[in-house]
């Protein structure tokens, strides 16, 4: 099974990601030698999710100070002037999933402290400086990169802690894919499902095929047949259909950005899933690394949400299936208030409405 869509090859030195643009048909990794392609990497979704996205940044940045310019090597006005040329490239290129300013904000601290510890005044000092700060952000991503996956097996845990004793099988309904792909490794909202299942518990999965991009039919279909745990692929319109004739005994997703008061951006369609979840009384749980709680937004009103190109609604599979002259709006988020989540489930602990409260308590 896959442990993780993200490779750093410091030989290159080269970002490698699984591009998740071309699963389940083809395993291709792409390689980015440097921020640019980074970038463009995250904005064209051939690494998404957003804990995987914040990873690629951090590294991201770090590919900018890896090779030193060639005029020779700079000092610590022209590496922060490189860091945030790439920072800003970066920042652009998707702006709902909050890990990503996390990770480079994180990295932007790592550079600040490793530029202070020393002053250099003569050249061969200052090519050490550079090296020294392109050292610092590279062990720095990794960190994230490592975290996020130590993060991920906690949220596993303690979202087991959530479920019927039975009747067994347990079933889920998740939407768009939460999984290794989607983060450093293991996944947030399918790491509960992985968690439980490894725990020896019967589980099923019914997932969203998730339009317009389908990560739900492509790849949560891939990773949870890759795990041995099966499951049923619904369209996102199925849902109401699903929780009114089926047991399901939870609905587990991710976050991209949860605000201040547990108002929760993610994958469009996860809202109506959370009405449809309230009016069926099935616990609706969100499953993120603390690093995807932004308290400096207050309320969802205030999440910046991604709009997407309308070729993606208009095309499937690259082919025209609307007629010509047919507008299309392609919100890539939707934000479900705090009040239809029962539990946010995070590697610090479970945070339970009022969200403010037990938030502001998780970030100690
Ligand atoms: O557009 P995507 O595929 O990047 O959207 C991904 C999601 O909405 C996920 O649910 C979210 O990022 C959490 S991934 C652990």
């Amino acid at each position: 099974m896959l442990d993780s869509p993200i490779r750093f090859d410091p030989e290159g030195p080269t970002l490698r990601l699984l591009d998740q643009r071309k699963l389940p048909e083809e395993e291709r990794w792409i390689e980015c030698p440097d921020a640019a392609s980074a970038a463009e990497a995250i904005r064209e979704m051939a690494v998404r999710g957003a804990p995987a996205i914040g990873i690629a940044a951090g590294y991201g940045v770090a590919l900018a100070l890896a090779r030193p310019p060639a005029d020779g090597a700079g000092d610590a006005g022209e590496i922060r002037e490189r860091f945030e040329d790439a920072a800003r490239l970066l920042l652009a290129a998707r702006p709902t999933a909050v890990n990503l300013a996390a990770a480079i904000e994180r990295q932007r601290g790592r550079l600040s402290g490793t530029l202070a510890a020393g002053n250099p005044a003569g050249l061969a000092e200052r090519a050490d400086l550079a090296e020294r700060a392109a050292r610092a952000l590279l062990a720095e991503a990794d960190a994230i990169a490592a975290e996020d996956v130590a993060a991920n097996r906690r949220i596993g845990e303690l979202g087991r802690s959530l479920l019927p004793a039975a009747p067994a099988p347990t079933r889920f309904l998740t939407h768009c894919n939460t999984g290794s792909l989607a983060t450093g490794g293991y996944g947030t909202a399918l790491g509960i499902v992985r968690s439980a299942a490894e725990s020896g518990r019967q589980v099923e999965v019914f997932a969203c095929e998730t339009r317009p991009r389908l990560q739900g039919a492509r790849l949560t279909a891939w990773e949870l047949l890759a795990a041995g745990i099966p499951v049923t692929l619904i369209t996102d319109g199925t849902v109401g259909a699903l929780l009114a004739r089926e047991r399901v005994d939870a609905v587990v997703v991710g976050a991209d950005r949860i605000a201040a008061n547990g108002d929760t951006a993610n994958k469009i369609g996860t809202y109506q899933a959370a009405v449809l979840a309230r009016e069926h009384g099935v616990p609706f749980w969100v499953a993120a690394p603390f690093s995807t709680v932004d308290l400096a937004t207050a309320d969802g009103a205030d999440i910046p949400i991604e709009e997407r190109s309308p070729s993606e609604v208009t095309e499937l599979s690259g082919k025209r299936v609307a007629p010509p002259g047919a507008a299309a709006w392609n919100p890539a988020f939707d934000v479900t208030p705090a009040r239809l989540i029962s539990a946010i489930v995070t590697e610090r602990g479970i945070a339970r409405p009022p969200y403010r409260e037990s938030l502001a308590a998780l970030a100690g």
